[in-house]
């Protein structure tokens, strides 16, 4: 049965959407072939520790927070960039981590995220069409018909970029640059310089005292070296599958096939076809696993999606990026967490609410108003308190650099604004300032709630 017969390559009898076409298949082979030799970018030992994580957040024992560019791109290609965005996901961390009173495990979409689905084959500018950018994996996004021919030497490109990427974020992430005094330090930084600074000190200052009394009682990086590292992980969309199939390998320790490209890969909105190749290819990978689950998608379809995806019902196997839209999560959340509850399938529930959420302006830029992202993440968390279930994690495109890309936030971004750096290669993105009063925002919801279950008073 089909079921049983998974092959790194058996996703190839299976319908593949949004796959690039090249021109030139021997030059693809040689590519691919010289990547099945490349050392893998991560060892299966981590993405099995990441999975155990995952499964804390499934139990309800620890929250998920995983953001980064929509797209990497070979052109933005930074030191700064890579260590902006990992200081702004440690930030957030930080200030979730003490409202939730749990553990956050943090999942860059980064060192890697350089395929792109795309609704449209074309794109139109003036009278001229052209083949849609796809990635920096794939082709290039100047608006010319060179540009646009699907290139396989990218991919190489590509993994030395996510090699470099990579090295630095483990650099940074045990290094000492992660010291949880820093991260504090860098985000009263933050808090002095924002317009809405009121609204934050209270639980920075909590935090602040906090940190003294661990100070007082001899807690701290010197004494506990868990406070001088943390646990960073790499996550794409799995949605160039020749290339994923080649960086997959048996892990010697396990005998078991990991796609070593990344710790956690996730199947996006547009190619979670249950008999599709995407899904066929992941079913037998034994990484982490997400899911984007988008309007479309039925409880039935969902269920048997699960069944395929997570057959032994691992905890931590699979996380269900609910991705609707503020007008829509209410109609199509409930129905799915349901279904899901009574088949005692245990999964992650995140929220990504910044892909429904996408608006086209008249002036031609796509944005995203940051209200409508806090109000998706507010429902989600509403709802699964109306379910009785965990609200695992958040899923956000963002940047540790200063865009306007979205509008809105205490910077008040207006669409007169967006001009100015709006730098994105795919969809908008939170900048650092947008990307934090978020997660204080969010924050702020998780105390008051713990705070209403345990029976006291709200916090201010
Ligand atoms: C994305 O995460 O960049 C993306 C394309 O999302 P989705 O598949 O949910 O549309
Ligand atoms: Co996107």
């Amino acid at each position: 049965m089909a079921q049983n017969s998974w092959t790194p390559q058996s996703w190839q009898q299976k319908p593949a959407r949004q796959m690039p076409e090249y021109p030139d298949q021997a030059a693809l082979d040689r590519v691919l072939s010289q990547l099945r030799t490349h050392p893998p970018l991560v060892f299966a030992g981590e993405a099995r520790n990441l999975q155990d994580a995952l499964g804390q957040v499934a139990a309800g024992k620890a929250f998920l927070l995983q953001g980064g560019d929509c797209a990497e791109s070979f052109a933005e290609f930074h030191p700064d960039k890579i260590r902006d965005t990992f200081r702004v996901l440690l930030q957030m961390a930080v200030v979730l981590t003490f409202a939730a009173g749990v553990p956050v495990v943090k999942v860059g979409r980064i060192a890697g995220q350089f395929s792109k689905p795309r609704s449209d084959d074309f794109e139109t500018q003036g009278d001229v069409t052209l083949p849609s950018y796809r990635g920096d994996n794939i082709n290039a996004i100047e608006f010319t018909p060179e540009a646009r021919i699907p290139d396989p030497q990218r991919l190489l490109m590509g993994v030395a970029q996510s090699a470099a990427t990579l090295n630095l974020l483990r650099a940074f992430a045990q290094g000492g640059y992660a010291d949880l005094h820093n991260v504090h330090r860098w985000m009263l930084g933050f808090i002095a310089d924002s317009p809405a600074s009121e609204k934050y000190e209270g639980l920075a200052q909590r935090i602040s005292e906090t940190l003294e009394f661990m100070a007082a009682c001899g807690v701290t990086s010197d004494s506990v070296p868990q406070l001088r590292g943390t646990d960073f992980y790499t996550s794409h969309e799995a949605l160039h599958l020749p290339f994923e199939q080649a960086m997959t390998r048996v892990d010697s320790t396990s005998g078991d096939w990991y796609d070593t490209s990344a710790h956690m890969l996730w199947i996006g909105d547009r190619t979670r076809q249950l008999d599709g190749a995407h899904v066929e290819f992941m079913r037998g990978v034994k990484n982490p696993i997400g899911l984007k689950c988008g309007p479309s998608l039925e409880p039935d379809d969902l269920l048997r999606l699960i069944a395929t995806l997570n057959s032994a019902n691992i905890p931590g196997r699979l996380t269900l990026i609910a991705r609707f839209g503020s007008d829509k999560i209410a109609d199509k959340l409930p129905p799915l967490i349901r279904a899901v509850k009574r088949e005692g399938a245990s999964v992650v529930w995140s929220s990504d609410p910044m892909h429904g959420n996408t608006i086209k302006l008249q002036s031609g830029y796509k944005t995203r108003p940051v209200d409508r992202i806090l109000e998706e993440v507010k429902q989600f968390f509403a709802i699964h308190r109306a379910e009785g279930t965990h609200a695992g994690g958040v899923h956000f495109e963002m940047t540790g650099e200063n865009v306007t890309e979205c509008l809105g936030g205490a910077q008040g971004l207006k669409e007169v604004d967006l001009v100015d750096r709006y730098q994105t290669a795919c969809d908008p993105r939170l900048n650092a300032s947008q990307a934090l009063e978020l997660a204080f925002l969010i924050a702020q919801g998780i105390r008051d709630e713990r705070m209403k279950d345990a029976g006291l008073a709200a916090s201010a």
